[in-house]
């Protein structure tokens, strides 16, 4: 049957494939970035009871007036961004969600997108999809620096906006106030909004602070700040994110989402609006257990001799196995996942799916700590059994 144009950009995740290849053998995926720990009771229960009051229509299409207002208080204390009211904000279907209504708001198809290597693949690919062309520029060295003449020259007439991740996916990074003055700076210089993906804001290490760009002098009429629950609560699969962002963009950004989801599950933004009544000491514990597990993580990358820069931020860590690449089962990124799966029976994804040249991930792997302890503990045994 035929078929659009645009689905050539389509093509089985790498990340599932593996996933699919690590359940057959019945290993551990470091691989996808799934949290397995369980999400928050208070925000179960209370999803359990929007369910059984019959809370199960269509909401409003931006979200439900509570959680937006806990997203307005949180966006204000947390990423101290002046925003002013509920209607500032939407909620969707994850921050995937908030992704597709701010490319489909701000891009005609052809204008391009600044996007930052190593990049987290669904921004890559939704750009696509829509027609929109990545302008790519590739973060250089251990701490991920970035390139900034390059960057000036990268910027072009029909650049529209910068995709940023901080903390990022796959790399880790966690941009600097600094970094992030220069970018805005660049964005006002050529009239750029910046698109800034923030769904790792709480996981953070040796004591980086997180930066929402939004908040810099001037930085919130330009940026669009995406987060969500997924991650910081544990609930991949329940789809709730959201966007901050000054009208008229933001309206229309809802408009769009009423469009394509009508509106996030009901009852589950009844459960979510249960988080901002948590502690905060959640936060910092989130944000402990994640460290320790990944000195855990690093250090064994490090012992079976892989050259590790420890991520600033995020759950995962993007390591390079040059060191071992004479040695059999180690020619490639590729090579190298089939070798871990067969080896160790331990899952991770290739470097080459994070770049617009493959070669440029050709001795990387990243790993996904954000496992059960137990869990986690079982996978580095097996790589360090295997390969030390
Ligand atoms: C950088 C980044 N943004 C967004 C997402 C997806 O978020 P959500 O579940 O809110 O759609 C992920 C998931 O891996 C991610 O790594």
């Amino acid at each position: 049957m035929r078929q659009s144009d645009r689905t050539a950009v389509l093509g089985q995740s790498e990340i599932r494939a593996i996933s699919k290849r690590i359940n057959a053998v019945n290993g551990i995926n470091l691989g996808q970035g799934i949290c397995d720990m369980p999400a928050p009771e208070p925000v179960r229960e209370a999803a359990k009871r929007a369910i059984d009051e019959h809370r199960s229509i269509y909401s409003h299409h931006a979200g439900i007036e509570e959680l937006r207002r806990g997203i307005l208080a949180k966006a204000q204390s947390y990423n101290r961004i002046p925003v002013t009211s509920p209607d500032e904000i939407v909620v969707s279907v994850g921050s995937t969600g908030v992704f597709t209504a701010a490319v489909l708001s701000l891009f005609n198809p052809g204008e391009g997108a600044i996007v930052f290597e190593p990049f987290y693949g669904y921004h890559r690919d939704l750009l696509r999809l829509f027609g929109i062309v990545p302008q790519y520029v590739r973060l250089r060295g251990r701490e991920w620096d970035v390139p900034w003449d390059e960057l000036e020259h990268a910027v072009t007439a029909a650049s529209r906006a910068i995709v940023l991740t901080t903390p990022g996916n796959p790399n880790g990074k966690v941009w600097t106030r600094e970094e992030l003055t220069k970018l805005l700076d660049l964005a006002k210089r050529h009239d750029l909004t910046i698109i800034s993906d923030e769904i790792y804001e709480y996981m953070l290490y040796d004591g980086r602070p997180h930066v929402s760009p939004a908040s810099l002098d001037g930085g919130y009429d330009r940026t669009i700040t995406l987060s969500g629950f997924s991650k910081t609560y544990n609930m991949t699969g329940w789809r709730l994110g959201y966007a901050v962002g000054r009208p008229p963009l933001i309206e229309n950004m809802a408009l769009i989402n009423d469009l394509v989801y009508i509106c996030a599950p009901t009852p589950l933004q009844h459960g979510v609006s249960a988080a901002f009544g948590m502690d905060d000491a959640y936060f910092s514990e989130l944000s402990d257990d994640y460290d320790t597990k990944r000195t855990m993580m690093c250090t064994t990358l490090e012992r079976i001799g892989f050259d590790v820069p420890w991520p600033q931020g995020a759950y995962y860590v993007l390591a390079s196995f040059e060191p071992r690449a004479d040695e059999d089962g180690f020619k490639d990124d590729a090579q190298a996942v089939l070798t871990l799966i067969d080896r160790a029976g331990v899952g991770a994804v290739r470097g080459s799916a994070f770049f617009s040249n493959p070669d440029d991930g050709r001795y990387l792997l990243r790993f996904c700590f954000a496992k059960e302890m137990p869990v986690l503990a079982e996978a580095c045994e097996r790589l360090e059994r295997a390969f030390t």
